[in-house]
């Protein structure tokens, strides 16, 4: 079966349930709260299809992606070049990346954090320490694991111009002490009456709070700003025992 991120435009369906104004603004709040330094330039890492590129380019930010992913990046160009937009992208792994200059910001979304092991981990954050200016933040959605992703399930529907993508994402164990969960993510496509199933499938090394500081702020020079649940300043993550959805974290570089 064919992979999800060979197909931008069914991907970009299937993650439109975002309210991509209001993230930005919350990436906004944390700038003016938290930030030590002026923001232009920001850094999507896995930035894949860019949803938040038009929004941060409408409000004067220039956009640099990152995607290991070259369909993806093709895709998210043709979206700046219809906008006549100057942004720039690179084809590279997180893991170890280099940009010719520093950038201001730099931000990950969706728990896009897939690394395979505590080597790699290492080597993602000392090379966002070396893309991001001192004072700089970084901003994650997703990324930290709360809970164990055992027999994770979640599924649902988006439709637009008369495309239907039913997505169903699903976790399992895979190796208990390397922390290794399997990741899928199926879509069923009906565009036009052409039915069509593409599927992303890998390892994801789960990252647990504690060792996400410790990779962090012990052994990488970052500071923790704090994490709340459901990109609410108003739900730090740590009070009450429910279901911790779409969580944000602030780390900011030393
Ligand atoms: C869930 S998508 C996120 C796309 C986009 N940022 C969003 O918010 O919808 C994950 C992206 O991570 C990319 N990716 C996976 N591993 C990567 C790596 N090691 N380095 C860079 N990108 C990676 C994939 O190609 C894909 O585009």
């Amino acid at each position: 079966m064919d992979s999800i991120y060979g197909y931008p435009q069914y991907y970009e369906i299937a993650y439109s349930y975002r309210n991509i104004p209001a993230e930005v603004d919350v990436m906004e709040e944390a700038i003016r709260k938290y930030s030590r330094i002026p923001v232009q330039t920001v850094l999507e890492l896995a930035c894949g299809n860019s949803p938040h590129m038009l929004e941060l380019a409408a409000r004067g930010y220039d956009y640099y992606g990152l995607d290991i992913s070259p369909t993806m990046l093709e895709f998210a160009q043709t979206k700046a070049n219809a906008h006549d937009l100057d942004v720039h992208f690179y084809q590279a792994s997180f893991v170890d990346f280099r940009l010719e200059e520093p950038v201001d910001f730099v931000y990950i979304m969706l728990g896009s954090l897939y690394v395979n092991n505590t080597e790699e981990l290492l080597s993602h954050f000392a090379h966002v320490h070396r893309a991001l200016k001192p004072g700089g933040l970084y901003f994650l959605e997703w990324c930290v694991d709360f809970a164990p992703l055992d027999s994770g399930l979640d599924s649902w529907v988006m439709r637009k111009d008369g495309i239907t993508v039913t997505t169903r994402y699903t976790t399992r164990l895979h190796n208990a002490p390397e922390q290794l969960y399997e990741e899928n993510i199926l879509f069923t496509i009906k565009d036009k009456g052409r039915p069509l199933k593409l599927l992303h499938t890998g390892l994801r090394r789960a990252i647990f709070p504690q060792e996400f500081l410790l990779a962090a702020t012990k052994l990488n020079d970052f500071e923790f700003l704090g994490w709340w649940d459901e990109w609410n300043w108003h739900r730090p993550l740590g009070e009450g025992r429910g279901e911790i959805i779409r969580p944000i974290t602030v780390l900011r570089r030393l």
